[in-house]
């Protein structure tokens, strides 16, 4: 996990923000210890992808579902957690998955899972309980 940790600050510097200057990094450990890297990525009419969403994509895209963890690294003093959306992509590849957060000004690392950052969540389990059909 600490390889991922420190990718998701390497890729951090990737970041396509000039519209914010807020850059992040991601990455996400997958099940066999493969990592994919992700940054945000901002376009001029305010959209943007953020970095954790742009990691899980590229595993996607590599054939890789289980997730064991996914890192984030922001430049803020405080940890930055992932957005609303991104936990909702988070938790559909698993309840279990673990994040960490980091800074660049912090040693320690705060850690937490995605049952923990988004409670009483809608899964793809919800549809599997769908009482209609
Ligand atoms: N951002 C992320 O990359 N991840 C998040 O979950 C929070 C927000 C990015 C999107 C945008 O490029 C910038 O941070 C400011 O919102
Ligand atoms: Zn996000």
């Amino acid at each position: 996990m600490q390889e991922a940790i420190q990718r998701s600050a390497e890729v951090m510097k990737q970041a396509h923000c000039p519209y914010s200057d807020f850059r992040v990094g991601s990455a996400v450990l997958c099940d066999d210890g493969s990592i994919f890297k992700g940054c945000n990525v901002e376009t001029c009419n305010h959209g943007s992808i953020c970095a954790e969403r742009n990691a899980i994509t590229t595993a996607i895209s590599e054939g890789y579902r289980k997730f064991k963890a996914i890192a984030v690294c922001a430049e803020t003093n405080t940890f930055t957690s992932p957005c609303g959306s991104c936990r909702q992509f988070i938790i559909e590849f698993g309840s279990d998955t673990a994040v960490y957060l980091k800074v660049p000004s912090r040693p320690e690392v705060l850690v937490t899972n995605i049952q923990e950052l988004l409670p009483l969540s809608f899964t793809p389990q919800n549809l599997r309980e769908n009482t209609h059909r």
